[in-house]
């Protein structure tokens, strides 16, 4: 029995199952079978209108129907809810080499290996005759040497530009991120709270500064309380950092904006602090709203570890514009998100800038039980037992959960394959794999301690030194 054939036997059994779904339209891909596959990938997107990777998957019938426009728009579509989406750069590129245009394919090429560093696709290397791992190399040096002449104004290579004054007049309004929400909008309700386990400190700190003043706007100022302010998020990889910043975009009920680092960072020299400040034009004229930056420690760096001025000059600018949001009253609010907050400039930690900090800590057992429900969701799961699968999980990320039941249907699909009968995902699996599994986060921890050891006094680290000294709490 083919594979098409097997995963077919098993829609039959689960004919809404999205991943299922997900998958059969990929091997009909495989085999050429284009009409299936489009089938396929539309049926995904009527149970999941946002469902990207088949956004992604008609993309890919269609480019290889000829359609390339067709394909471009869908996976410029995918890029605009997920901007670092490696394989949506991957399919523009191709699209791009498709219509002859090499800088452009390249330019999708390097973004998708910027957003996913293990991304690898050999016939398109080939074609484009560069290797991910050349692209690698470059961004681990993404500076160019400082020019001859160090005094760019005066320097004879960077001219001042007499047009592109960004401090005076900003043409705010003709620029948005990549991802922005506006109020209402239908696909920014697609991930919510409700889609992460754990973390209520930070669910109803994001409330009290953003939901509820708009919710109780007399109350607030009864109070002397604005919307809007500073929250730093820090903890290990894996935990729901990023996934949370995507629900706040389904939680709160104004503008959003997620800014990608790629739209700050330029190397002419004063364009990164010009996007910089734009973006914060655009969120101060489209207030109240929340500004979200992900990997945080690559904008906010440590300006003592910092020899490059160019860099130094967007660290500096970074700060000034979230003073400007304490004076002016501008009901935005900023959250960050970083693994490395020791790599972070503590000048960014003052009063009025990020000066809400909350340490995300791998999941306690209740979140670990809430993780594993949302995970076993509409997934073919025989007598999930959600207490001992989280018991049997001390230790374990949100991710480490994931790959937990991604391993499982791995297995589980890869016996209906073989024996040509689908089978469901077992308890007696899900307890095998997860103790074959070893949690990922003790490397980070150990990474952290001596930064833990060395800043006895800071208060960043409250919460993990509790952390660190009642490790049972898990
Ligand atoms: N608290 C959580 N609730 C639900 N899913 C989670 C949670 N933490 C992690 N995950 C799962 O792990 C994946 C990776 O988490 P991510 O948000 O990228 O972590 P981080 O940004 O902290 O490194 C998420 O997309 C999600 O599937
Ligand atoms: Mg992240």
């Amino acid at each position: 029995m083919s594979r098409l054939t097997a995963i077919r036997e098993a829609l039959d059994q689960s004919p809404n199952n999205a991943s299922l779904l997900q998958l059969y339209g990929h091997a009909c891909l495989e085999e050429l079978q284009f009409d299936e596959a489009r089938d396929a990938f539309d049926r995904v997107l009527a149970i999941d209108p946002g469902q990207c990777d088949a956004h992604l998957g008609i993309a890919r019938v269609l480019l290889m129907q000829g359609d390339s426009s067709g394909a471009a728009v869908r996976a410029e579509r995918v890029l605009q809810s997920d901007p670092s989406n490696a394989p949506a750069h991957l399919l523009i590129s191709r699209v791009f080499l498709s219509e002859g245009d090499r800088v452009r394919a390249l330019e999708h090429f390097e973004k998708a290996v910027r957003s996913d560093a293990a991304v690898s696709d050999v016939s398109l290397e080939q074609e484009l005759g560069r290797s991910a791992g050349e692209v690698r190399k470059n961004i681990a040096a993404p500076n160019p040497p400082e020019p001859a002449f160090s005094d760019p104004f005066t320097s004879s290579e960077f001219p001042p530009d007499p047009f592109e004054d960004p401090f005076v007049d900003d043409p705010a309004e003709d620029w948005r991120p990549e991802t922005f929400f506006a109020p209402g909008d239908p696909e920014r309700n697609r991930v919510n709270f409700e889609a992460v386990g754990g973390m209520e400190e930070l669910k109803e700190e994001i409330r009290l500064k953003i939901v509820y003043p708009l919710q109780h706007p007399e109350l607030y100022k009864a109070y002397g309380r604005k919307a809007g302010g500073g929250i730093l998020i820090f903890g290990p990889p894996g935990c729901g950092k990023t996934l949370m910043l995507r629900a706040v975009a389904g939680e709160v009920g104004c503008n959003y904006f997620a800014i990608g680092l790629h739209e700050i960072f330029d190397p002419y020299f004063g364009s990164s602090e010009r996007n910089l400040h734009q973006v914060f034009e655009t969120a101060r004229a489209n207030s109240p709203c929340v500004l979200v930056f992900d990997e945080l420690d690559s904008l906010a760096v440590d300006r003592r570890h910092l020899r490059e001025s160019q860099m130094r000059n967007l660290v500096n600018q970074f700060l000034f514009e979230l003073d400007g949001l304490r004076s002016d009253n501008s009901r935005i609010l900023v959250i960050g998100a970083t693994n490395a907050p020791w790599q972070l400039d503590p000048a960014f930690r003052r009063p009025g800038r990020f000066d809400q900090t909350i340490f995300v800590p791998p999941p306690d057992f209740p979140a670990r039980a809430q993780i594993i429900e949302l995970l076993a969701k509409d997934k073919p799961i025989s007598q999930l037992n959600v207490d001992d699968l989280a018991k049997a999980t001390k230790g374990f990320t949100g991710a480490d959960l994931k790959w937990v039941f991604d391993r499982g249907a791995e297995l589980a699909l890869s016996e209906a394959v073989h024996t040509g009968r689908p089978v469901p995902i077992s308890m007696e699996l899900l307890l095998q794999v997860a103790n074959q599994h070893r949690p990922s986060s003790g490397e980070w921890f150990e990474g952290l301690r001596p930064h833990v050891q060395e800043a006895t006094q800071d208060s960043l680290y409250t919460d993990v030194r509790k952390f660190l000294s009642a490790p049972t709490s898990l």
